[in-house]
C-alpha cells in the first residue's frame, strides 16, 4: 500500500522525544545473538521492517527467537555450527544489510541458501560481497551484474584472506568478517576509510574481540561466541531529521533522547555544527560499549559549507537531511567524496537532487557530490522512489517551505523509523498522511 505524506509548511519543533533504536545494532543483535552459545537478550530493538527481515531469517533457519515485545527480544542462540537449512528462499525485504551480512554470515554453512528481496533490494549492488566471499572459497551465484537474488551454495571450507576494501562500506566488511568467523585462519579487512564499528563492538561484547590496528581489523576463524545483554541506543541516523528539522525551524528547541553517538556513525553532529547547528550533548554515558547522549537542538542560522571529505563515510546515512539543511543555509553547501550515494535506497544524490529542485532549490547533482545554493523555496510534489530517507527528509524541508509539500511513496519509512509521523507530529511537524 503506497502512503503519501502531507507536510503544511511552518511550525516549530519542541519538547523531548526518543527515536527507535538503532538499526545496525538491531541486525547485529540478531545475527550475533543467533551464532552464539547461550540466551543474548537484547533491549531497545529497532521493531522496523528492515530488523524484522533479520529476525525472521534466522528463525526461518531455526533460531528461537522471543518478541519483540516493547522493543525487548530474546535470542535463544544455536551456536556457530547450529543453523538448520530454511525451507524456502529467504526474503530480505527492502534491507541491503541483512542481505549482505547474511551472505557472509552463510557463506560457509554447509547447506545452500537464496537470499532475495523487494524491487529496490533486487537492483542493489551485490558483487562488493560476492566477490571477496569467492575469494574464501565460497560459492555464490547472482544475476547479471552482480544482482541478487543470490544463490549462495553449501561450503564448509572457507579460507582466511586478507582484502582490502575498494570501497568504504561497513556492510562488505561485516560480511566478511563474519565469514571470517567459518574460515581457516586470520581473516583481515582493510578499509580505506573508517566506517561504523558496531560488528567490532559486537564481536567484543559476544567474547571475541577482533585485532583492530587504524583501519585494520582481523578476526580468528576458531572464534566462539558467547551470549551476553546487549542495549540498543536511539538510531542517530533517525534522530538527523529532528536535528535539521530543529535547526532549521525558528523558535524551535527540542531534546532527543538516548541516541548513539558512536564516533564512527556521528559525523552529522560535526557537518551540522561547521554550518552553525547549535547541538549539545547531555548526559553522556556508555552502554555497551556504545557511546549515548541526550543531544540538544536548538534553532540557529546556519551557513553554507564545504563538507570534508573525511567525515563522509562518518555521516554516509544522513546526506539527505544534510542536503535539506544546506538548503536552508545561507551560501553554497559542497558534497564530494560521496559516490556511494548512488547506490543506496535509491540513487540519493539524483533523487534529492531532483526534489530539491522541484522546490525551486538550486541543486545541481555531480557524479559524487552536490551543489547547493540556500536560500526561499516553494511547495511541491516529491517523489521518495520507496527511499525511506527521501521521504523523512523533505517532510522536514516543509517546516521552512512556503507551501505544502507533498511526498509520495513513503510506505518504506517503516524500515527503519516505524512511528515516524506520530513522533514528528507530536514534535510540531503539521503532517498528515493518505
Ligand atoms: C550499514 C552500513 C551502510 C549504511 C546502511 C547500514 C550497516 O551501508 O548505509 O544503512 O549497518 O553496516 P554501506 O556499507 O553500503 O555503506
Amino acid at each position: 500500500m503506497s502512503i503519501t505524506y502531507h507536510v503544511l509548511p511552518g511550525g516549530v519543533l519542541t519538547g523531548e522525544i526518543e527515536v527507535p533504536g538503532d538499526k545496525s545494532i538491531s541486525h547485529r543483535s540478531i545475527m550475533f545473538g543467533a551464532i552464539a552459545e547461550g540466551t543474548t537478550y537484547v533491549n531497545g530493538f529497532l521493531e522496523g521492517e528492515d530488523a524484522l527481515s533479520t529476525m525472521n531469517a534466522f528463525r526461518a533457519m531455526g533460531v528461537p527467537i522471543e518478541g519483540p515485545i516493547d522493543g525487548k527480544v530474546v535470542i535463544h542462540g544455536v551456536g556457530k555450527y547450529g543453523l538448520k537449512p530454511p525451507k524456502e528462499v529467504i526474503d530480505c525485504g527492502n534491507s541491503g544489510t541483512t542481505m549482505r551480512l547474511l551472505a557472509g554470515l552463510l557463506a560457509g554453512q554447509d547447506f545452500a541458501v537464496t537470499l532475495t528481496g523487494d524491487e529496490t533490494l533486487l537492483k542493489r549492488p551485490m558483487a562488493r560481497v560476492a566477490n571477496p566471499l569467492s575469494l574464501m572459497g565460497a560459492n555464490i551465484d547472482t544475476e547479471s551484474e552482480g544482482r541478487p537474488p543470490l544463490r549462495i551454495h553449501a561450503s564448509s571450507s572457507l579460507q582466511a584472506i586478507d582484502y582490502t576494501l575498494p570501497m568504504a562500506s561497513a556492510q562488505v566488511k561485516s560480511a566478511i568478517l563474519l565469514a571470517g568467523l567459518y574460515a581457516r585462519g586470520v581473516t583481515t579487512v582493510i578499509e580505506p576509510e573508517i566506517t561504523r564499528d558496531h560488528t567490532e563492538k559486537m564481536l567484543e561484547a559476544f567474547g571475541c574481540p577482533p585485532v583492530v590496528n587504524g583501519k585494520s581489523i582481523s578476526v580468528e576463524g576458531s572464534a566462539q561466541l558467547k551470549a551476553t545483554t546487549i542495549h540498543v541506543p536511539g538510531d542517530i541516523s533517525s534522530a538527523t531529521f529532528f536535528m535539521v528539522g530543529a535547526s532549521i525551524a525558528p523558535g524551535s528547541n527540542l531534546l532527543l533522547r538516548h541516541v548513539g553517538i558512536n564516533p564512527t556513525r556521528s559525523g552529522v553532529i560535526e557537518i551540522l555544527r561547521l554550518m552553525g547547528a547549535d547541538l549539545t550533548f547531555e548526559n553522556e554515558s556508555s552502554v555497551g560499549g556504545e557511546r549515548v547522549a541526550d543531544i540538544r537542538v536548538k534553532y540557529a542560522p546556519l551557513k553554507g559549507i564545504y563538507i570534508p571529505e573525511r567525515l563522509v563515510s562518518l555521516a554516509i546515512d544522513e546526506f539527505p537531511a544534510i542536503f535539506i539543511a544546506a538548503a536552508n543555509a545561507t551560501g553554497t553547501t559542497l558534497l564530494s567524496g560521496a559516490k556511494e550515494l548512488r547506490v543506496k535506497e535509491s540513487d540519493r544524490i539524483q533523487v534529492m537532487a531532483d526534489g530539491l529542485l522541484a522546490l525551486g532549490v538550486n541543486a545541481m547533482p555531480t557524479m559524487d557530490g552536490m551543489v547547493i545554493e540556500g536560500g526561499m523555496y516553494h511547495g511541491g510534489v516529491i517523489q521518495s522512489h520507496g527511499d525511506h530517507r527521501i521521504a523523512m527528509s523533505f517532510a522536514m524541508a516543509a517546516l521552512r517551505a512556503q507551501g505544502e509539500i507533498t511526498i509520495v511513496d513513503c510506505q518504506n519509512v517503516a524500515t527503519s523509523f516505524p512511528g515516524f509521523d506520530e513522533l514528528a507530529k507530536a514534535a510540531g511537524l503539521n503532517i498528515r498522511l493518505t
